[in-house]
């Protein structure tokens, strides 16, 4: 059979690795795909770079139009992220009538609607498996493994960078922007670190996930972001006195009334094994109505990891372009047709249990208070930790845990706490998930 003759636009960290896989694997992806895989023409700004050693004789461009309009190219792997050029590149690929291979998860959460219609229309693929948790076959398992449940809800630690911060703050006591600049110089932070900080990079990966376990079109604006940024060391030491541990989740859950997309930091008991996922390792747990938990755990980043995932698609496109269209496994795991209306909550809407942090005035009659207010806004109270003041302080330290409510209520909770003369500043406010069977 003739080989399938890539056009891989961007040579950076994944796409000089995607090169290298394959070349040196390239027997054995042979032996799976059933033919020989080749790439015939590369892109790279900077052109002077050349290719990666061992891969010199590949023809080398600096406009990336140029691989896309290459008759010879019968798959596009764009990997120079970003949403523009890559939204024009990848649909000019499809009008060309070539399949794609990405890993742009910005690309994907927020032009995938119009990108998987024009492929659709045209009959080609588009592959995005490396969009999300690196080279976790996360995407695979939903859209294909998992094809069987109705998925009731998923909980992810889909951002390397920030579970990297996470993890070495509490371990060894580091400061945020110290570990931040160790993840960029080890190419783990998007080019942009803020998308890392500020959850923009979970919420693009896991309004892919959500699309994919509930059939609904990608909403990237309705997913409520909240990053990392005023998590201090306090919390995660007070969380881990409590039984639980800090940790950046992206969580989509189907309940009746709609669905919840929310990425921000959450109080997890310890005991989980999605707690203990530490550094730049990703987890997606999965709660599924006939398997049950299942989850996925591995390199959510990372040069070879990533290449891992755009190597399967390839290898996976190159198998179906022989497939007719109408059967192929579709873009976001449903039938285009059958993709769902389903309103997505805001997020006053989402019920959970809450760890408070505040600092008051250690005199009679606060504590009443605070639980008086609790007990008007129909809030149990879970646990409560009193920190004694340091000698000579007027004020103490009251951690709280409730138990599940409406998060509406909650903020009201807190706009009365807070008019209390005895309590002074911010009242940390820090979602908590058991992750059990619910
Ligand atoms: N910046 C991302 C992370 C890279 O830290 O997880 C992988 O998408």
């Amino acid at each position: 059979m003739k080989p399938v003759k890539l056009g891989l636009i961007g040579v950076g960290t994944v796409g000089a690795s995607t090169a290298l896989v394959l070349k040196n694997n390239a027997q054995e992806i042979a032996r799976r795909a059933g033919r020989s895989i080749e790439i015939v023409h590369a892109s790279r700004k900077s052109i002077s770079k050349g290719m990666p050693e061992g891969t010199e004789d590949i023809k080398l461009s600096s406009d990336p139009f140029e691989v896309v309009n290459d008759p010879e190219v019968d798959i596009v792997i764009e990997l120079i992220g970003g949403y523009d050029p890559a939204r024009d590149l990848v649909l000019k690929a499809i009008e060309n009538g070539k399949q794609v291979v990405t890993a742009n998860k910005a690309l994907i959460a927020i032009h995938g609607n119009q990108i998987f219609a024009a492929a659709q229309a045209k009959g080609v693929n588009v592959a995005f498996e490396a969009a999300v948790a690196g080279g976790i076959p996360i995407i695979k398992s939903i859209r294909e493994g998992l094809s069987a449940n109705h998925i009731q809800w998923l909980a992810g630690i889909i951002n390397g960078t920030s579970n990297f911060i996470l993890t070495e703050m509490r371990d060894k006591g580091r400061e945020f922007e110290d570990v931040l600049r160790e993840a960029q110089a080890l190419g783990y932070a998007e080019a942009d670190p803020t998308f890392d900080v500020e959850g923009i990079d979970a919420a693009h990966k896991l309004c892919i996930l959500a699309s994919l376990a509930f059939g609904i079109p990608l909403q990237f604006d309705a997913v409520y972001t909240e990053g990392i940024g005023n998590i201090s060391t306090e919390d995660v030491i007070y969380a881990g006195q409590l039984g639980y541990r800090i940790k950046h989740l992206g969580i989509a859950r189907r309940t009746e009334e709609g669905i919840e997309m929310r990425v921000h930091p959450t109080l997890i008991p310890e005991k989980q094994l999605i707690a203990n996922v530490e550094g730049v390792m990703n987890a997606v747990l999965v709660m599924a109505d006939k398997l049950g938990p299942s989850l996925y755990y591995g390199a959510g980043a990372g040069a070879d990891p990533t290449a891992s995932a755009v190597v399967a698609d390839i290898i996976d496109v190159a198998r179906t372009i022989t497939t007719d269209p109408q059967n192929r496994v579709p873009h976001l795991a449903f039938q285009a047709d059958q993709i769902a209306d389903i309103p997505v909550l805001p997020v006053t809407q989402i019920s959970t249990a809450y760890y408070l942090r505040m600092r008051v005035d250690d005199i009679p009659g606060v504590m009443a208070d605070i639980t008086r207010i609790m007990g008007e806004s129909d809030i149990s109270i879970e646990a409560i930790l009193q920190k004694e003041p340091e000698s000579g302080a007027p004020q103490a330290t009251i951690i709280m845990l409730t138990q599940k409510i409406r998060e509406l209520h909650m903020d009201k909770a807190i706009e009365k706490i807070r008019g209390l003369d005895t309590v002074h500043g911010e009242i940390h406010r820090i979602r908590v998930e058991t992750l059990g069977s619910s």
